[in-house]
């Protein structure tokens, strides 16, 4: 049991990413409490409790400041603690600048940058009550190399790296450690618009190895393994840094 006595938030759990890494938080003995805008998430946490652990839904808009520190209170409430955030729910929407409309751009920003702010915001000092704790910031390989028409995800990805350092920096004496996951291709929904820009899925599979060395598209369990490992007492030492799980798109 990885994370014995520990109490997590997963954000973007009602499919994905976030779902897997609820799924292993709770097996590895975490109480976790799933979060998302879709109500669907209430499936996966019964999913997760029907196999024995402990977990509930609450519904909320990430990128909300009332919504959050409504999550942060029920989280506390519901299992008297917190040492997890594991920050997953993002969304992309292409666009060059010129395309992009500006709302787009702001809600982008909102989701995958605000969101993490929020939670930090009123996530900390709960931890700091607990004597510490991780956050896990989901970025990508976008975080470091950007790509073609996806300006709002990019700029917002490399704002999320930049900011899982400062957080770091300012939180380290409290024993509370923030790092960054940043995945490569992986196989969930949020890459449809972008699948569609260039072709269609099966004209990106078709170049895989020129897109992601290793050749297949990364399952969403497989980075869900990499926020396990940030969540629990093995990466104490790390803070401030980004673990990068791209399959190879960042070493060309
Ligand atoms: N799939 C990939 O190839 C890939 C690559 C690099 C990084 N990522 C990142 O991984 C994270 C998870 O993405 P995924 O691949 O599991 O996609 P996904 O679309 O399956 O999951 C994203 C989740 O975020 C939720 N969400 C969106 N807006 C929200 C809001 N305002 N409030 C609460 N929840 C909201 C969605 O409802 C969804 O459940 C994202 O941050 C994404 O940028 C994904």
């Amino acid at each position: 049991m990885r994370l014995a006595n520990k109490v997590a938030i997963v954000t973007g759990a009602a499919q994905g990413i976030g779902a897997a890494t609820a799924r292993k938080y709770a097996r590895e003995g975490a109480k976790v409490v799933l979060t998302d805008l879709l109500d669907k998430g209430s499936a996966v946490a019964q999913e997760i409790r029907d196999e024995g652990f402990d977990c509930d839904f609450f519904q909320a808009d990430i990128a909300k400041s009332s919504d959050v520190q409504a999550l942060i209170q029920h989280a506390v409430q519901t299992y008297g603690a917190l040492h997890v955030i594991c920050n997953v729910a993002g969304i992309n929407i292409p666009g060059s600048v010129v395309d992009l409309d500006e709302s787009i751009w702001d809600l982008t920003f909102a989701v995958n940058v605000k969101s993490m702010f929020l939670t930090a915001k009123y996530g900390i000092p709960e931890m700091i009550k607990c004597g510490g704790g991780s956050i896990i910031n989901t970025g990508s390989a976008n975080s470091f190399v950007a790509e073609p028409m996806l300006s709002a995800y990019v700029a917002s990805k490399g704002g999320i790296l930049m900011l899982t350092k400062q957080m770091a920096l300012d939180f380290a004496k409290d024993n509370i450690r923030v790092n960054c996951v940043c995945p490569g291709w992986v196989d969930t929904t949020i890459n449809d618009a972008h699948h569609d820009l260039f072709g269609g899925r099966a004209v990106l599979e078709a170049a895989i190895e020129e897109v992601q060395p290793i050749g297949r598209v990364i399952r969403p369990e497989e980075i869900a393994d990499v926020n396990l490992f940030l969540a629990s007492d093995e990466s104490s030492s790390m803070t401030g840094s980004a673990i990068v799980c791209d399959g190879g798109i960042t070493a060309k």
